[in-house]
């Protein structure tokens, strides 16, 4: 029997609930897993919360994102075998398991190199990171670019491959705390936005030009702040709510600030086919086994309490990754 957590009706935490359930053996093109480590994403909260709806409605179990090991194999599944080290970071939804199935598709082998917590931290927001920084807006060297929220999962990793491409990161972050640990990790500037004026500082670092290019996980707060920070042209790469979902935009606001440029892109979008996956894969581990993007665990919960796990999370407690263990 596996050890899940269930939710039966959106809400807060609380709604996260212990529950038992078979596995089963593997249908054709899925694998069985034994979950070794679990990664928590500000996502998992959107679909507890009911922001996004669950695909298959409720009760779901969450999360998207894991390493672990292969203990069965279904029909037609080249490439994976019993005992095999593996982990995922694109879904379905049902990671807060101690075991499930999978679509082999999803799944990629990891190597010796790479420890468990590190696959389970690393897969969703670092093939975010890679779509983000390499796909979406091209970082490239002598580029000032923006990331908000610079000191979360998505933030520490991002920050650290940007400045590996060559950008000046200028990185914003909620407390003194959280900018130290954002600088130790890439951020060259550390603006603290909930009290400082962050267009007024971007123009003061960029020689009164703005970026080209603004990450914003945060959605609704920092929605016009980001595209005052553009320069003209520029490009606001709104990846996130986790302040609320961005709602009601009139697009005259892009006119009026520059003749800007937004996008609002999923994971999903940019790793649709396998080749996709396993090209931006192969980016993460080549960057994290290059020693240039480090993955540090900053905590780490039960899966039996991923109720506190995501009151941290909302709470803002958590610095980087953070990871549920079975
Ligand atoms: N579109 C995609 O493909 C994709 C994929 C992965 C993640 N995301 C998004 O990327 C963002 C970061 O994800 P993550 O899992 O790495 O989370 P995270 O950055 O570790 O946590 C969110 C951070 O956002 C900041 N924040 C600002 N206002 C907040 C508020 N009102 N409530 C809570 N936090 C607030 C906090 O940092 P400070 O205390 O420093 O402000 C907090 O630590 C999320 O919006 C997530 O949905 C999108």
């Amino acid at each position: 029997m596996a050890m899940q957590i269930k939710v039966g009706r959106h809400g807060g935490p609380e709604v996260l609930e212990r529950a038992e359930a078979e596995v089963g053996a593997p249908g054709p093109g899925q694998v069985r897993l034994r979950h070794t480590a679990i990664g928590l994403n500000f996502i998992d909260t959107y679909f507890r919360s009911g922001l996004y709806p669950p695909p298959a409605g409720l009760p779901f179990v969450p999360g998207l994102e894991a390493a672990g090991v292969v203990e069965a194999v279904g029909e037609g599944v080249d490439g994976l075998e019993v005992g095999q080290r593996v982990a995922y970071g694109t879904g379905p939804l049902g990671a807060y398991s101690t075991e499930r199935l999978i679509p082999a598709e999803k799944v990629v082998a990891i190597g010796d190199k790479i420890a468990d917590e590190t696959a389970a931290a690393m897969m969703l927001k670092g093939l975010t990171a890679q779509y983000l920084l390499r796909q979406t807006y091209v970082v490239k060297p002598g580029d000032t670019i923006l990331f908000h929220a610079a000191a979360g999962g998505v933030g520490l990793i991002a920050c650290q491959w940007a400045k590996h491409l060559g950008a000046t990161v200028i990185g914003t972050a909620g407390s003194q705390k959280k900018a130290d640990l954002a600088r130790a990790h890439g951020c060259d500037h550390v603006i603290l936005y909930r009290d400082e004026d962050v267009p007024g500082r971007v123009k003061e670092l960029t020689g009164g030009k703005g970026v080209p290019v603004v990450y914003d996980g945060v959605g609704k707060d920092t929605f016009v702040m980001s595209l005052d920070c553009l320069r003209p042209r520029g490009l606001l790469v709104s990846f996130g709510n986790a302040s609320g979902a961005v709602e009601g935009v009139n697009l005259g606001i892009l006119a009026a600030k520059g003749s800007l440029f937004v996008t609002r892109p999923t994971i999903a979008g940019y790793t649709s086919t396998r080749a996709e996956l396993e090209a931006a894969a192969r980016d993460v581990v080549d960057v994290v086994g290059s020693g240039a993007v480090k993955i540090e665990v900053n905590q780490r919960f039960p899966l039996a309490q991923a109720a506190d796990a995501h009151r941290a999370l909302e709470g803002r407690k958590t610095t980087g990754q953070t990871v549920l263990l079975p």
